[in-house]
């Protein structure tokens, strides 16, 4: 069985102040047998890195260009990521992809650089609102999933299911409907991929037992709650298997 990983999505959220959070973090959750990830605004992640043992947390980044350099004017790249103290990059969060007009064409690209760079991609997947209740869910994410992933089989890709009206809504999506969406990405991956499967959507520390202890779902991608040192600390906690 995988180890569980748990990662902190901080969004446009942190400036210096904030730090604090690690030794807050750390004073809360001793040696615990998961991974740990934080990936604050890209302002944030050299002085993040520095404040941190590696071995316990990692840091990454948000989002990342799918080139390594060039005339792209406030876009960082995989590589820049990596020189400030980055192991990760989340893309294709729904909001890049809302926000941004990214496809999964863009995300796949994306996590190809990452990949390119020795970082990690953790590729972000879901469904929204209309497409649940019209019964796509399952068709989308696993179409999702497939188009976003590398063409290159790798085992350094994490995958992360967040149903869009579960974001940040404080509705999170019923343990039946995890389960069966997680085996089925499950059951889609290509061979020769292993990955992860995180469940992201409003995940709390009353919620986060009940998710973490579920088939498939190895770890979590946390938002909201992973601003505060002593909720993302319980979440933690929680994953423990
Ligand atoms: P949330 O965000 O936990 O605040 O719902 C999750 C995410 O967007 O990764």
């Amino acid at each position: 069985m995988a180890r569980q990983l748990i990662a902190g999505n901080w969004k446009m959220n942190g400036q210096g102040a904030q730090l604090d959070f690690f030794d807050d973090l750390v004073s809360e959750i001793a040696a615990v047998d998961v991974d740990i990830l934080i990936c604050p605004p890209a302002t944030l992640i050299e002085r993040c890195a520095r404040a941190v043992d590696s071995a316990m947390i990692a840091i990454g980044g948000q989002d990342c260009h799918v080139n390594e350099k060039g005339a792209h004017t406030g876009d960082v790249s995989a590589g820049m990521l990596k020189d400030a103290g980055a192991s990760f990059v989340i893309v294709g969060h729904s909001e890049r992809r809302a926000d941004h007009g990214e496809t999964s064409a863009i995300v796949k690209a994306k996590a190809e650089a990452v990949l390119a760079s020795g970082l990690t991609p953790v590729i972000c997947v879901g469904e929204t609102l209309a497409e649940r209740e019209s019964g796509e869910a399952e068709r989308v994410v696993v179409e999702q999933m497939l188009a976003s992933l590398p063409d290159e089989a790798s085992d350094r890709c994490e995958i992360a299911y967040e149903p869009v009206w579960a974001i940040g809504t404080g509705k999170v999506a019923s343990t039946d409907d995890i389960l069966q969406m997680h085996s089925a990405l499950n059951n889609a991956l290509p061979s020769g991929v292993s990955a992860r499967l995180l469940y992201g959507g409003s995940v709390k520390p009353d919620n986060a037992a009940a998710i973490l202890s579920l088939d498939h779902v190895d770890g979590a991608l946390v938002g909201g709650a992973s601003l505060k040192a002593s909720d993302f600390a319980s979440i933690i906690k929680n994953s423990i298997r």
